[in-house]
């Protein structure tokens, strides 16, 4: 009996990889390009929710560099299906458990696999040989082949959420409008990306090694096809590398967004902008220029999560003053250490399910830390190591000198 129970728990769970129909859907390496699906039922039957996996993307400051780093990465699994497991399980948001996903636990739920470096979007028709390997890159005709595959079913659906995280967040954005323009229109969709907010800014040292490798992907993928939202290319025919920004992207996105992104992002701080003393995930080994730098990105994340918010008043968010990346696929998603306000109850799981469910109004469910780091305690880390000794400097001499 037992054994019994434990297959259809096995059952019920699994995730199962599936591959792109169309034989143009190609990774780096040349395998088909997959996602991994586990089947809704009951009353998640009719609900799915479309998640990009995130990794990153391929850089460079030439197109050589660009190359080698696709080569680099065809041989791992963010460039290759080759060596991906037949089955899968995922927690957070894509937990197969009604205790820990009582929401979403039974909906169709969807990982599409990151395997084209180029943040799930760009086309080249003809390889690339580096080193004897042939490298593709088809992260636009890989999406809409998932599409596609998908439409029946997604077409009769009563929900679909597009959400993804990282680059899979930024694929969630640049795709939202394409999925939204395909389906009926009383299909429900929304978009709920997490940790896709890259902000346009130049790193503590005045380089901007982001954009300048984000311009030299363009050149590399995206000759033979644009950004998929065909609205912000054409606004910034002369600058498309604005439309991999959310911040420019906003305006052209008319489905609700419900936003997870850290005031603070990780990555962000630690990646693109060079804020070295962040790397334990706190700032409490910073500089005050470092924690100037880090407080000035916490500003312009409120002002921009704002002006979304008075665009399109059914926008939420849930945005914790707190240095993280990624969050609805892991832990964090209903723990009580990630919360906004802190200690208010409103997990990422009660926030989202608020916006979704909202009866009341869906112009509330707006989740942005009001505070600024260390304030919101559980999750800021701050007393890991209490004080940075400039800090305690200052207030000995302050103490001293009053
Ligand atoms: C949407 O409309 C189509 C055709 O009119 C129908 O087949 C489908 O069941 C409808 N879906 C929902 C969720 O009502
Ligand atoms: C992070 O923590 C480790 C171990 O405590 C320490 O050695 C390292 O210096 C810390 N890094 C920063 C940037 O503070
Ligand atoms: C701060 O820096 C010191 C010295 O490098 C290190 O030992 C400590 O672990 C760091 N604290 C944190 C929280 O990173």
């Amino acid at each position: 009996m037992k054994l019994f129970c434990f297959y259809i728990v096995a059952y019920i769970q699994a995730f199962n990889l599936h591959f792109a129909s169309d034989p143009k859907a190609l990774c780096l390496d040349g395998s088909p390009a997959s996602y991994y699906k586990a089947e809704g039922y009951g009353t998640g039957a009719k609900q799915y929710i479309l998640h990009f996996q995130g990794g990153a993307r391929i850089d460079g400051s030439t197109q050589d560099q660009l190359i080698q780093s696709a080569y680099l990465r065809s041989k791992t699994q963010l460039g290759s299906s080759k060596d991906l497991n037949k089955q899968m399980l995922f927690n957070g948001m894509f937990s197969r458990s009604q205790n820990k996903n009582p929401y979403y636990y039974n909906w169709n739920l969807i990982h599409f696999n990151y395997c084209d470096g180029s943040l799930h979007q760009g086309y080249k028709s003809d390889p690339i040989e580096y080193l004897g390997t042939q490298l593709y890159f088809r992260g636009d005709v890989i999406v809409k082949s998932f599409i596609s595959d998908l439409f029946q079913e997604l077409s009769t659906a009563d929900t679909v959420i597009v959400s993804g995280c990282s680059a899979g967040g930024n694929a969630a954005y640049f795709w939202i409008e394409y999925i939204r323009a395909l389906l009926p229109q009383n299909v429900t969709v929304y978009g709920v990306p997490d940790s896709g907010m890259a902000l346009n800014l130049l790193a503590i040292d005045g380089t901007d090694y982001p954009t300048e490798s984000l311009i030299q992907l363009i050149d590399l993928v995206n000759i033979e096809v644009t950004h998929p939202n065909k609205q912000c290319v054409e606004k910034y025919s002369k600058e498309s590398w604005k439309c991999y920004y959310a911040q420019y992207l906003f305006e052209f996105i008319k489905t609700p967004l419900f936003i997870i992104q850290s005031m603070y992002d990780y990555f962000s701080l630690t990646v693109r902008f060079k804020i070295d003393c962040a790397k334990n995930y706190t700032l409490t080994n910073c500089s005050k220029e470092e924690l100037d730098f880090a407080q000035n990105l916490y500003k312009q994340n409120y002002e921009i999560l704002s002006q979304r918010k008075k665009d399109y008043p059914e926008t939420g968010a849930f945005a914790p003053s707190c240095l993280e990346h990624c969050f609805l696929l892991r832990d964090y998603y209903d723990s009580s250490d990630w919360e906004v306000p802190g200690d208010s109850g409103n997990t990422i799981q009660v926030a989202l399910n608020n916006w979704l469910n909202s009866k009341t109004n869906p112009e509330d469910n707006f989740y942005v830390d009001k505070v600024e780091w260390p304030d919101n305690k559980k999750c800021s880390n701050s007393d890991y190591n209490n004080y940075s000794p400039l800090y305690v400097l200052s207030i000995l001499l302050i103490s001293h000198i009053i």
